[in-house]
């Protein structure tokens, strides 16, 4: 069993939880996920990574409460144990020789671009953050990820905070701006991914994003998470979760991902333990 230990609400929807797992602490690395299992009934679901103290023990993760698990795991307390905690998985986040990146992310991808940023920053490269939510109410980790770059800029959709518009508009002034970025790292809903590449892709920047399809097992053995990354059939769990997003078929992720969204809206709607 995995104890909860810390627990904090974000905003409405999001929630920021750290778990004793010790032997997931002492090795995980940017970039990298866990999967978890509340009780012997429930299913796994896959989460990246947020931030990890080695000394203490402690792994957190942030999730939006918007399925049957997650609004779950959003009602357990400090003290409440997890039946599985499993990971690290995944292959971490290609980090070294980076000297001048943009972060970019996306709702609650933030919390996953967060400790991209703040390693990136430690290693002494030069970091810019950008940020993109719908509204003001919702922008979450705004003091972690200004201490963790040079600059962070935020947008949202509706101009309630930062620049009124997309993540992509203030990435396009950047890279307009200044030709000397080596890498931009792009974590948020499959759609914006997919505009930062196109956009990126214009100024050859090489892109990193951070896929999110279904996971069962997390260890390459179901398929569920298969991918197509420049022509070739993919496992994000084992493979990834990071591609290069210039080589990413993002149409099929995003009709994979809503596969079961109709099971998954019923499901969410009658939690019962
Ligand atoms: Fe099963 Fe990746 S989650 S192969």
């Amino acid at each position: 069993m995995y104890k909860i230990v810390e627990k904090r609400a974000l905003n409405e929807a999001v929630t920021l939880m750290s778990v004793h797992a010790p032997h997931i602490a002492r090795k995980v690395l940017p970039g990298q996920f866990i999967i978890l299992r509340l009780d012997e009934y429930g299913e796994r679901i896959p989460l990246t990574v947020a931030a990890y103290d080695r000394k203490a023990g402690e792994v957190t993760i942030v999730f939006q409460a918007v399925g049957r698990t997650t609004k779950m795991l959003a009602a357990l307390d400090v003290g409440d144990d997890i039946l599985d905690f499993v990971g690290p998985l995944g292959r971490p986040t290609e980090l070294e020789g980076v000297h001048k990146a943009i972060v970019i992310g996306g709702g609650v991808g933030c919390a996953i671009a967060y400790p991209q940023a703040r390693f990136l920053h430690e290693q002494g490269a030069t970091v810019k953050v950008v940020a993109g939510f719908r509204s003001r109410d919702i922008v979450i980790l705004e003091e972690e990820m200004k201490a963790a770059c040079d600059e962070l800029l935020i947008a949202t959709d509706d101009g309630s905070y930062g620049r009124h518009g997309f993540v992509t508009d203030l990435l396009r002034e950047l890279l307009e701006a200044d030709s000397g970025y080596d890498l931009v790292i792009a974590i948020g809903p499959v759609p914006m991914m997919k505009a930062v590449c196109a956009l990126t892709k214009e100024y050859a920047v090489k892109t990193t994003v951070s896929l999110n399809p279904i996971m069962i097992d997390g260890t390459g053995m179901c398929g569920g998470c298969r991918v197509h990354v420049g022509g070739e059939l993919k496992f994000a769990c084992v493979d990834g979760p990071d591609f290069d997003g210039h080589l990413v078929d993002f149409d099929e992720l995003q009709r994979r991902n809503a596969i079961y969204r109709a099971q998954e809206q019923v499901d969410a709607n009658h939690i019962c333990r």
